[in-house]
C-alpha cells in the first residue's frame, strides 16, 4: 500500500486531497492543527493516521516526523492567505507572518519528512497562480508563492540523482475557507474537489508542474508576457476602476 503525506489537511484543498488519496488506496497521513477537525477525518477515516503540529514551529515538525515510516508522497499544502491594505507604511508583520506560514515552513517540513521519502517519490509543494504577474496587495502572499516556484524548481534538479520528483503546484482559486474570505470576483473558481483531482493526476504522473484551471492559467501565461510597463498600466487601472 502506498503512503502519502498530506499538511493541511483539515480543511479546503487538503481535505479533498485526503478523499481522493483514500478512495484510491492510499494510506494517509493527515497533518494540521485543528484538534476537532482532525478527529473528524479520524472518525470518517478509522486507518487514517493523524498528526497535529503548527508547521510554523520548527521542533514540533521534527518530533512529529518522528512518528512517520516511510511515504510515497510528500504534498506540502498547508498555507494562509493575507493581503496587504497598505504598502505605505509597510506592515512587516505581516509580511513576516506570510513568508514565515508560506515559504520557511516548507523547508521545516522538507528538512523534516524528506528523508522519510522513498526512491521513486514525489513531492508536491502548493504554491499559487498568483505568481504570473503583480497584484495590488500580494506582495507578502505573492512573494511567498513565488519563492516556492524557486524553492520547488531548484529542488528538482538536485533530487533527480535520488529518484525523487517534485511537483510544482499553481492553482487558480479554488472555493475553501481561505478564498470565503475574499470580498473580490475570483474568475475561474473551481471546487476543491476539482483542484485535489487535478493534483491527484498530476502527482501519479509525477508532473514537474500541475496547474489549474487551464483557461484562467492560459490568460494569465499570456498576460504574463506583456511588457511589465504595460501590465503596470492594466494593474493601475484596475486597482482604480
Ligand atoms: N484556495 C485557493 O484559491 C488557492 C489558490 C492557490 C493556492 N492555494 C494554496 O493552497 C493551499 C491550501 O489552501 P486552502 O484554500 O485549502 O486553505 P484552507 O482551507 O484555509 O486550508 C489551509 C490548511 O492549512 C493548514 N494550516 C494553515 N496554517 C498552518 C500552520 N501554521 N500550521 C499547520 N497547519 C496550518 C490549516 O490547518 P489547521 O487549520 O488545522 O491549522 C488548513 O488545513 C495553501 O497553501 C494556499 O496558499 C489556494
Amino acid at each position: 500500500m502506498k503512503r502519502v503525506l498530506i499538511t493541511g489537511a483539515t480543511s479546503g484543498i487538503g481535505k479533498s486531497l485526503v478523499d481522493i488519496y483514500i478512495d484510491n488506496g492510499y494510506e494517509v497521513v493527515a497533518t494540521g492543527r485543528d484538534l476537532t477537525k482532525l478527529a473528524t477525518l479520524k472518525k470518517q477515516y478509522p486507518s487514517i493516521h493523524t498528526l497535529s503540529f503548527g508547521i510554523t514551529q520548527l521542533q514540533q515538525v521534527l518530533d512529529a516526523a518522528e512518528e512517520v515510516n516511510s511515504i510515497d508522497q510528500l504534498i506540502l499544502n498547508a498555507g494562509n492567505c493575507e493581503y496587504m491594505e497598505t504598502v505605505n507604511p509597510f506592515d512587516s508583520a505581516l509580511f513576516e507572518r506570510v513568508i514565515r506560514t508560506n515559504l520557511l515552513s516548507v523547508g521545516y517540513c522538507l528538512e523534516a519528512f524528506l528523508p522519510k521519502i522513498k526512491r521513486n517519490g514525489q513531492i508536491g509543494i502548493v504554491s499559487s497562480s498568483v505568481t504570473y504577474l503583480a497584484f495590488t496587495q500580494s506582495q507578502a502572499y505573492g512573494a511567498s508563492k513565488a519563492g516556492l516556484n524557486y524553492l520547488a524548481r531548484s529542488l528538482s534538479v538536485d533530487l533527480a540523482n535520488q529518484d525523487i520528483g517534485v511537483s510544482l503546484i499553481q492553482p487558480g482559486f479554488v472555493e475553501t475557507p481561505l478564498t470565503d474570505k475574499n470580498t473580490f470576483d475570483m474568475p475561474g473558481k473551481v471546487t476543491s474537489e476539482f483542484a485535489a483531482k487535478a493534483i491527484f493526476k498530476g502527482m501519479q504522473a509525477r508532473k514537474h508542474s500541475i496547474k489549474f484551471p487551464t483557461l484562467f492559467i492560459n490568460i494569465l501565461r499570456l498576460l504574463s508576457t506583456l511588457p511589465f510597463a504595460l501590465w503596470r498600466k492594466i494593474a493601475i487601472y484596475l486597482v482604480n476602476k
